[in-house]
């Protein structure tokens, strides 16, 4: 049999290695991003950041998203029943590149999205953020399937999901955007079968809904 890598056992035996989980506070480290729960300045910082693509394929401002959360304290982590948020930091700079979140949608699948900012593409950013964040899905919060949906046109998208082990599944071909844009829509999963909550604080968004 082939040996496992050092990553795969590491996270068998412990879950996510080196995650710092303290009540929302959570933060993990890979080799050139540190990756934590969003704070609402995170993403206010994010918008400032956002350019056309990503506001063409999120289908939505997250101008409009940072505007909605201008009354809570700045400190406050992204963190709900329906959404949990990630920021990815470049460790040499501190520069924020990316945006992920983990959120549940009306089938009561676990879903995961993101963006990288213009700057940070096409650097391996994106495919290192989503790897601490599946990680952090699958082997601290327990889920055991992971959903992404994208564009079928947008194959930045498609290649970034492949390049962390999406695989297709069947769904729904047609997806309005926020914006009303009807999209061609592809459907992934990430498996893990050996997937083991270990978080103490943190429910998966969802949770409460998918597994009662
Ligand atoms: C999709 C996105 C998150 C990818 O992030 P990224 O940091 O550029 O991706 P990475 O550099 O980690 O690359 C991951 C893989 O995708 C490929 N890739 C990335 N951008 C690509 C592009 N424009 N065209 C073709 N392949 C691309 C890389 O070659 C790599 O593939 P490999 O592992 O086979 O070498 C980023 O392009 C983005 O934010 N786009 C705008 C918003 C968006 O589309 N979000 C997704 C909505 S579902």
């Amino acid at each position: 049999m082939k040996n496992a890598g050092p990553l795969r056992t590491a996270l068998t035996r412990w879950g996510v290695p080196g995650l710092s989980c303290r009540g929302a506070t959570h933060t993990v480290r890979s080799a050139r991003l540190e990756v934590s729960v969003a704070r609402v300045r995170d993403l206010v910082e994010f918008a400032e950041l956002e350019d056309e693509e990503i506001r063409y394929r999120q289908g939505t401002s997250q101008r409009a998203v940072a505007g909605n959360l201008a009354a809570f304290p700045s400190d406050v982590p992204i963190w709900t029943r329906e959404c949990g948020t990630f920021v990815a930091r470049e460790r040499s700079t501190g520069r924020l590149v990316a945006n992920l979140s983990l959120y549940v949608e009306s089938g009561r699948q676990l879903h995961v999205g993101g963006s990288v900012v213009a700057g940070a593409r096409r650097q391996g950013y994106g495919r290192e953020a989503l790897e601490l964040v599946c990680a952090l899905g699958h082997r601290h919060l327990g889920m055991r399937h992971l959903i992404a949906r994208c564009e079928a046109g947008n194959v930045a998208s498609c290649r970034w999901l492949m390049s962390v082990g999406f695989a297709r599944m069947p769904g729904d071909p047609r997806h309005v955007l926020p914006d009303g844009r009807a999209v061609e829509t592809l459907w992934w999963q990430h498996v893990d079968p050996l997937s083991r909550r270990r978080c103490r604080s943190l429910q998966a968004p969802g949770l409460q809904l998918h597994f009662p």
